[in-house]
């Protein structure tokens, strides 16, 4: 722990962002050389920082690279990814590659459909409010309309409602999902200004008091599904097909196992939602729910062999993205990689973004059903390991490569092999 005096600083919101570091670096006893990287961690974004945050002062940068390969609804698109972990791209890539002469990956979606929930509590008769508000559909249509006229132009707007009577340890509750096409947009904003516009109105014509008004993550009416064909001879054979049918039903039937499969499937997913300016953890959320919509939770993905015996893989998911508003539209690299991906509607973004988790799951599966997930990650975390003990130019690539011939990737290896290689003068 860093031994500053007290987590207040007056009036530190109102500061500048320069003003805003320079406060932390000296309550925070800062050397020179941090307070000097983070300023250059920002430079040319912190303006944008500060106005998409608060109490900002500086910005981290996650690199970008591109999935090569892939081919969605027939069409060949390159697709940028926003991540940190090394293996994740190049997985992507490989199995781009291995399902292209099966056509690649071919997408369907549920439409752009968000809900809000009201709740409503403290009354007696909570079915008799559900058919109460039930009977106000078209004021309810208006109001929200009417808060989202822009929407309602583009296409969008109100479009049903659907409401349910839970059990809670307090009772049970009303609670209305107003359900709203919000087109190209996420929709958040949209959704929860509906859900406060109407509640007001709730408790008038129900006597029950509203309580939260906020959208669901959990978008089951905005799916986005994917599937793809991998040859027998793209995956390695037989054995190694059923061996990944069996590492699928492992994470079918197990909880352990199936978190960490799904997050193999968001390494994917969530680089690429990042990429475009979108909310990795809105996205995160409704995945992880969906995959426990049977009271189990469970594998994301579905894994089977075809009549021919080839390998095939299907995904469905929640997928709440959108191309206008919030850091999508005022994110310079995310509006760039967004013109990488060529797509023009959120549909199609979210049909790119199945089909890169579908991917991901794809490598993952088949490295672990055969040499195991370590070689693959040799390289790259060999020299990470190479720069984490301090090798410098050069050196990190022969730190690397010596680690990668002694099969052991090590800190304590790393630092003997960059103290010889010092130690030894160079012709
Ligand atoms: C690592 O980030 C992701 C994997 O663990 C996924 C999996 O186990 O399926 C390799």
């Amino acid at each position: 722990m860093s031994d500053f005096t007290s987590s207040r600083i007056e009036g530190f919101h109102k500061l500048d962002p320069a003003a805003r570091l320079e406060a932390v670096r000296r309550q925070a006893n800062l050397d020179n050389l941090a307070a000097g990287d983070l300023a250059d961690a920002a430079a040319g974004q912190i303006a944008l920082a500060d106005r998409l945050i608060e109490n900002a002062i500086s910005s981290i940068a996650i690199p970008v690279g591109i999935a090569t390969n892939m081919t969605v609804d027939g069409r060949d698109v390159l697709v940028p990814m926003a991540t940190e972990e090394s293996s994740v791209i190049a997985a992507v890539c490989n199995s781009a590659k291995r399902c292209r002469d099966t056509g690649g990956f071919r997408t369907s979606t549920s439409g752009p459909l968000m809900a809000a929930q009201i709740q409503l509590v403290g009354a007696s008769d909570p079915e008799n409010v559900r058919l109460q508000v039930l009977e106000h559909l078209e004021d309810i249509r208006a109001i929200c309309d009417d808060t989202d006229p822009l929407l309602l132009k583009v296409g969008g707007g109100f479009r049903e409602l659907d409401i349910r009577v839970i059990e809670s340890t307090e009772g049970p509750m009303t609670i209305v999902h107003i359900i709203v096409d919000t087109r190209d947009a996420m929709g958040a904003n949209a959704v929860n200004s509906m859900a406060e516009a109407v509640a007001p109105k709730l408790e008038e014509w129900t006597g029950a008091r509203s309580l939260l008004r906020i959208l669901t993550n959990l978008a089951d009416r905005r799916v986005a599904r994917v599937r793809a064909v991998w040859p027998l001879a793209e995956i390695g054979g037989e054995t190694v097909r059923d061996d990944m049918l069996s590492a699928y039903r492992f994470a079918d039937a197990d909880p352990y196992r199936a978190a960490t499969h799904n997050k193999g499937i968001m390494n994917g997913i969530s680089a690429v939602v990042l990429a475009t300016g979108n909310d990795t953890r809105a996205i995160e959320a409704g995945a992880h729910a969906y995959a426990a919509r049977d009271g189990r939770y469970r594998s994301m993905s579905r894994w089977e062999k075809d009549r021919d015996g080839n390998l095939v893989g299907t995904l469905e998911l929640p997928m709440a993205v959108g191309l206008v508003g919030g850091a999508t539209k005022i994110h310079p690299t995310a509006q760039a990689n967004l013109k990488i991906l060529g797509v023009s509607t959120a549909d199609e973004l979210a049909r790119v973004i199945v089909s890169i988790g579908l991917a991901q799951n794809f490598g993952a599966m088949r490295a672990l059903a055969t040499t195991g997930i370590q070689k693959g990650h040799m390289a790259l975390h060999a020299q990470n390991v190479a720069l984490m003990v301090g090798a410098v130019g050069k050196e990190v690539d022969i730190v690397a490569s010596e680690l990668k011939s002694l099969g052991k990737v090590r800190q304590d290896l790393a630092e003997e092999i960059l103290d010889r290689l010092r130690a030894t003068p160079q012709g």
